[in-house]
């Protein structure tokens, strides 16, 4: 039995304190982070292992935070399948040939993790080591089918999702196949990183809460559940992150992972009474909330811890994490103070 609280909490397990890790934890908010961006472009430091592990460590090093999550992006894992990928700056992310007839799913390739995405499997080789030497687990991921598809259809990143959703009802045969295909990625992908060495697997399913429940439960679910039966065999806990769900969290439950990370827009407490404790929760303060004055920041922590404590009294299979990724401008020292905060509680 491991004694390190996060790998305990997933497998509900009571530990000494609470662990806290942050989505998208390394990255432009940091001053470090900023420095080394100057020099190099992300897919630069994503397609470099020895700047990937700097910057997975940055925070790791800044913060006493209880997880690591490998250096990388969602998107690179398009390019194994034959889609051009650019980060635009200012813009964000922008795909030269996107999806957009019939015949453009079906020239998708399905490459081994091995070839398309080797730089970051090399990070977590890279990576391990140091990290074991501080205690400190490593996260590795993946976007799931929908956002990635959402991405590979739109482009770029977009409000409404209106050319994926089009696509999804006027292709439906073509749609599974597109999924199918998304799925099979992901899937070998995640497992590559566990057999790389990665000690949890986080899938981003950043935009499903677009969809209504029927559609999620038709056209998308059958796709999640079909990559984490594959990563399943890497033997690691999983945790499936999604934003605006919280409607159908009685679908989501019923996915095969150990955790669901939550965002803030439904109480911690009644997310987890819809779960079950059979699954660890991760989540779900509002990323906003650390620009807040500290008394607030503080409440609203502190009302978070209160209602796992409802559930479980000794907070046992909770993780906190914010209920989105970091936002770009969050200060530093509020990042700091929540953390330290957290851990004594
Ligand atoms: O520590 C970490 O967690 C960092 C690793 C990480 C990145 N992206 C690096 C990155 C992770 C886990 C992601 C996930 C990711 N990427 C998601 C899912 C999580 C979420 O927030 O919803 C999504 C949807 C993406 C796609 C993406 N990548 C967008 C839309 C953008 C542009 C907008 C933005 O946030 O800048 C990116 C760029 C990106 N990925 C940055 C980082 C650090 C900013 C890069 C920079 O210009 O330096």
């Amino acid at each position: 039995m491991s004694n390190i609280p996060f790998l305990r909490a997933l497998q509900h397990q009571p530990t000494t304190h609470t662990p806290i890790w942050l989505m998208r934890q390394a990255g432009r908010y940091m001053l470090t982070y900023r420095r080394l961006r100057e020099k190099y472009s992300l897919l630069e430091m994503v397609k470099t292992p020895e700047l990937a592990c700097e910057v997975t460590l940055q925070p790791i090093k800044a913060f006493q935070l209880d997880a690591a999550i490998i250096f990388s992006d969602i998107l690179p894992l398009l390019e194994g399948m034959g889609l051009k990928l650019e980060f635009i700056t200012g813009e964000g992310p922008h795909i030269e040939n996107p999806i957009r007839e019939t015949s453009d799913v079906e020239k998708l390739r399905i490459t081994p993790p091995e070839e398309c995405v080797a730089f970051t499997l090399a990070a977590i080789r890279l990576v391990r080591p140091e990290l074991d030497a501080l205690k400190i687990p490593l996260i590795g991921f993946s976007g799931a089918p929908f956002t990635l598809a959402s991405y590979a259809i739109e482009g770029g990143s977009s409000r409404d999702h209106l050319l994926t959703k089009q696509f999804m009802y006027a292709h439906p045969d073509h749609w599974h196949m597109l999924m199918d295909k998304l799925s099979q990625m992901v899937g070998n992908y995640l497992l590559a990183q566990a057999q790389a060495g990665a000690q949890v697997l986080q899938i981003f399913d950043s935009w499903a809460g677009s969809l209504g429940r029927v559609d999620y439960q038709a056209l998308v679910f059958p796709y999640i559940q079909k990559a984490i039966s594959i990563a399943r065999n890497g033997n690691v806990p999983i945790i499936y992150f999604s934003t605006g769900t919280n409607g159908f969290l009685n679908v989501i439950r019923e996915l095969e992972v150990n955790a669901l990370s939550i965002d803030w827009r439904m109480d911690l407490d009644t997310a987890w009474k819809i779960i079950g404790t059979n699954k660890a929760i991760q989540g779900n303060l509002d990323p906003a909330l650390l620009f807040a004055p500290w008394s607030i920041l503080q409440k609203q922590t502190e009302n978070i811890l209160r209602q796992a404590e409802n559930i479980q009294p000794d907070r046992r299979g909770f993780i906190f994490n914010l209920g989105h990724g970091i936002l770009q401008k969050t200060p530093e020292d509020n990042v700091k103070r929540l953390v330290d905060f957290v851990k004594n509680q």
